[in-house]
């Protein structure tokens, strides 16, 4: 029999299949981390410079906010969500976007007794169970803002040029913003009419699918990538063509505020977004450098929602950006930052390099250093893969500074060492 000192991997019942991350999540690993922070920390600043507070609400909430509020007709209520019942026998849903959840919240605290808009913005995770592909996650992040309590058209200017500037202000390059306007909930209705009308018309030129989703979403036929029902579409009356009254005054408003701001726009009458609490103004913004999933952030006026889910009649609009898309299209991540100091530690100093990160951490300066064991040389590979400026030597008791720029070494007060470098 084989003795063997260590006991095995087994022994400890830890072998086994790799678990891997579910289908459709990614994990954002350090080097992703630039971007996706830039994204963040650009958004909050601009945010909060136009008087948008932060709202976290909960990462799950009752199934039928996103039923009733999301709409029963869209692909995200029918396919996409992930659904539960919790122990208690609760329908339970990962939420899938944060227009509902916020209005909910909104209502939930009683927020129409706060200066009208209430403006608030939000970041974090989201999910759909759609199927995976480039920049198509099944969980993802967005940053969202929602100005709730007015209906002027100013509030759909400020919204949009808040989201451009972000955009702009991240460097992303060739963003095309598309506008539309789906009228009141009245005129969008008597529209829905008037194109079932004509879908029915040319039903036998249309795909099964669309054929089937007349009554429940005619909109989506807008959509289709089919040869036949591309040919109906062409023929169809345009929602933004019968407007009139006072959604076309909105709609013209808002336009003339965005020229006014500089920031380019082209008029879309065929967009449909995916969520059907939209009146007034829908956009998106597109970068044509991700391919397929080319929509970066998308949002619109949802007068209707807050009365729907139970509140008060409250005119509202917002936006979302899907961050990982984003970081896609902002192609290199920005650099990690680098530590300022790498201590480099002969065998019988390592104890005292680790006190000295420490202590230099304390003192606000960023420093790393080796932990597993690795040769001088290693060491200085290491420095200098890191990026700090400067290393500090230690061997043999004494403590040497070098400047990883010039190379330049002179030797330095052991004990001072940390002061000295936490007074550059
Ligand atoms: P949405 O257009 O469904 O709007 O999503 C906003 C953005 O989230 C999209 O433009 C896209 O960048 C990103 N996104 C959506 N699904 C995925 C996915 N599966 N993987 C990666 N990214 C994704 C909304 O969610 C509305 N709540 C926006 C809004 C706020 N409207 C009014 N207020």
């Amino acid at each position: 029999m084989r003795l063997s000192a260590k006991p095995s991997a087994d022994t400890l019942g830890l072998m086994g299949e790799k678990i891997k991350a579910p289908r459709g999540t990614f994990d954002a690993l350090p080097d992703s981390q630039g971007a996706r922070q830039a994204i963040g920390d650009i958004s909050r600043e601009l945010l909060e410079s136009a008087g948008y507070g932060r709202i976290e609400t909960p990462d799950f909430e009752q199934t039928d906010l996103f039923t009733r509020g999301v709409g029963e007709s869209t692909e995200v209520v029918q396919k996409q969500m992930f659904t539960f019942t919790d122990q208690g026998g609760r329908s339970l849903t990962l939420r899938p976007e944060g227009t509902a959840p916020v209005c909910r919240a909104y209502i939930e605290h009683g927020m129409q007794k706060w200066p009208q808009p209430v403006k608030l913005w939000y970041s974090g995770p989201f999910f759909r169970h759609e199927r995976p592909q480039a920049g198509r996650f099944r969980q993802f992040t967005q940053v969202g803002a929602e100005s709730i309590g007015s209906d002027s058209p100013l509030v759909d200017a400020e919204l949009v040029v808040l989201v451009w500037d972000i955009l702009s202000e991240l460097g992303v390059q060739g963003i095309e913003l598309r506008l539309g306007s789906l009228g009141s909930i009245a005129a969008r209705a008597a529209y829905l009419d008037r194109l079932r009308a004509h879908l029915r018309k040319h039903e036998d030129a249309l795909s099964a699918e669309v054929r089937e989703r007349i009554d429940l979403n005619p909109l989506r036929a807008f959509d289709a990538a089919d040869e036949g029902t591309r040919e109906v579409m062409a023929g169809a009356p345009r929602l933004l063509e019968s407007l009139e009254g006072e959604d076309v005054e909105h709609f013209e408003s808002v336009r003339a505020l965005l020229d006014r701001s500089g920031v380019p726009y082209e008029v879309d009458d065929t967009m449909v977004r995916g969520l059907d609490y939209y009146t007034r103004t829908v956009f998106e913004l597109h970068s044509p450098a991700l391919g397929a999933q080319s929509q970066v952030g998308g949002g619109g006026r949802y007068d209707g929602l807050i009365g729907h889910l139970g509140g008060p009649p409250t005119p509202a609009a917002g936006w979302a950006l899907g961050v990982e898309r984003l970081a896609l299209a902002m192609g290199q991540a920005a650099p990690e930052p680098a530590v300022d100091v790498f201590i480099v530690a002969g065998e019988e100093d390592r104890e005292r390099a680790l006190q000295l990160a420490i202590e230099l951490r304390r003192a606000g300066v960023a420093a790393d250093l080796d932990l597993a064991g690795r040769s001088n040389k290693g060491q200085m590979k290491q420095a200098d893969r890191s990026g700090a400026a400067q290393a500090v030597i230690l061997e043999d008791g004494r403590a040497t500074l070098r400047d990883m720029g010039s190379g330049e070494q002179r030797e330095v007060d052991m004990a001072a060492v940390a002061q000295e470098l936490g007074r550059r």
